[in-house]
């Protein structure tokens, strides 16, 4: 176990560079198994979910190999198993997208229910309702979900909830399906356009990406190509509200701005100064931030993985703030562990009420989640004094060299072992 160990208080400046999207990664790292054909995929980010996901592809039969530390090579040739068992699965959200991956290699898919984090009920039902009208028998057999189809042909389906993971998932098993497919309320996120274009670089038909009506019109077999992931528009998101948080000026580099314009739009009404340029954009803060009210909703809305990171900047504005969850039923559960620096915040269903402090105060705090951690991180750097992040784990799932990265702008934080109670106990013994 390990935990993060942050002296706070002090401004950010200088540089940081960004990583390759972790929800581009997960998308597009399954989507190989739809041809045999070697595939090279680059500016992977080196975080824990990517490394997962890599792993399942090798158990299934894949050869893996990494060309450099952000560049991987797969060929599936050898792949001849459609099992994805709970032990590979490793309580992944995106181990969901074998399943269209796999109906759309094999017409066929067995996966262990989809993990993820923890923010209320994660059903699957509108994937179900996808692959279903694609024309798959779906089951749960023997606590797995189960797929399997004659041939996929295309359809119609309207998702009746905007779903990031349900579009990914139909428009890899219908990649492949005979005829068109079309997808409506689709979801709009640059994850998904990544994932469009990368199978249109493998000779998919896909159209409309990026918007909510997605035409797919399925072809004989896709071949080998070279992509590079796009950059992480909340990896970014979050060292922009960092610096918004402590004070300073840093340049986030690697990014694309349009991705993050209602990410720059709110901080700039916090007061935050925001210069962009091509590939990066300039954050400058001097002042106290201002009170704000942001609802997170599907893309192009504010992102529900930037919430918990706005609301701890939100701590220790000038005034009153409301932030309204519109994605997730639960994902205010880091506000308890705010509350142990003395932030000032009421949750009201689907609703935050933030009333700024003069200061958040250092405290040992645990990381609820993936974007949770990531706030604990803001708080503890916005905090004077040691904050101590535990349960880092979830970090390192989506935050490449983040102690690195941190340092770099000036911060003071390390990555320390945590020694377990037990192994005091057996010392002792
Ligand atoms: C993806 O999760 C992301 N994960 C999440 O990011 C992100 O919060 C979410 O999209 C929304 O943007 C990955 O890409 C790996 P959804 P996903 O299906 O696909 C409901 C992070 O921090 N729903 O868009 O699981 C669901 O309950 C992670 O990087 C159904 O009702 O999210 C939720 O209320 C955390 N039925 C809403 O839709 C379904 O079949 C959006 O979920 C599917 C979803």
């Amino acid at each position: 176990m390990e935990k993060f160990v942050i002296n706070g208080g002090k401004q950010l400046n200088g540089k940081v560079r960004i990583s390759g999207a972790k929800n581009a990664a997960v998308a597009i790292l399954p989507a190989v198994l739809l041809t045999d054909e070697t595939c090279i995929i680059e500016n992977l980010p080196e975080i824990s979910d990517v490394g997962a996901i890599l792993r399942v592809i090798r158990e299934l039969g894949a050869d893996v190999r990494y060309i450099n530390k952000d560049t991987v090579e797969i060929n599936c040739k050898n792949v001849n198993t459609h099992i994805v068992t709970k032990q590979m699965a490793e309580n992944m959200r995106a181990s969901s997208y074998f399943l269209g991956a796999l109906l759309g290699r094999m017409n066929k898919a067995r996966v262990a229910p989809p993990g993820g984090c923890d923010f209320g009920v994660r059903p699957i039902d509108q994937h179900i309702k996808g692959f279903e009208a694609l024309g798959a028998k779906m089951s749960f057999e023997s606590g797995m979900v189960d797929g399997k189809a004659f041939a996929l042909q295309g359809a119609s389906i309207y998702l009746d909830v905007v779903s990031v993971g349900a579009t990914v998932n139909i428009m890899l098993a219908a990649v492949k399906a005979q005829g068109l497919t079309v997808i409506e309320n689709a979801a709009k996120e640059p994850h998904i356009v990544d994932l469009a274009n990368f199978l249109n670089s493998m000779g998919a038909n896909i159209m409309g990406a990026g918007t909510g009506v997605i035409k797919i019109r399925g072809v004989e077999s896709l071949h080998g190509t070279t992509y590079s992931i796009i950059p992480d528009q909340i990896e970014a998101g979050t060292y922009m509200t960092a610096v918004v948080a402590t004070g300073g000026n840093v340049v986030i580099d690697n990014v694309i701005p349009k991705h993050l314009e209602s990410i720059s739009a709110k901080l700039k009404e916090i007061g935050a100064v925001i210069e962009e340029d091509d590939e990066s954009l300039r954050v400058i803060m001097n002042n106290r931030p201002s009170k704000c009210n942001v609802k997170t909703m599907p893309h192009p809305g504010f992102p529900t993985d930037m919430q918990p990171q706005i609301a701890t900047l939100l701590t220790v504005a000038n005034g009153t703030s409301i932030v309204t969850e519109g994605v997730w039923d639960n994902r205010f559960r880091y506000v308890e562990q705010l509350t142990l620096m003395g932030a000032d915040i009421q949750v009201d269903g689907k609703s935050a009420i933030i009333t700024g402090v003069e200061k958040l105060k250092a405290s040992p705090v645990k990381a609820v989640d993936l974007r949770a951690g990531a706030a604990m991180i803001i708080a503890g750097l916005m905090a004077d004094g040691i904050t101590e992040v535990e349960d880092i784990i979830y970090i390192d799932r989506g935050y490449e060299n983040v102690v690195e990265k941190f340092t770099a702008l000036g911060a003071d934080i390390k990555r320390v072992s945590v020694i377990e109670p037990e192994t005091v106990k057996l010392k002792e013994a």
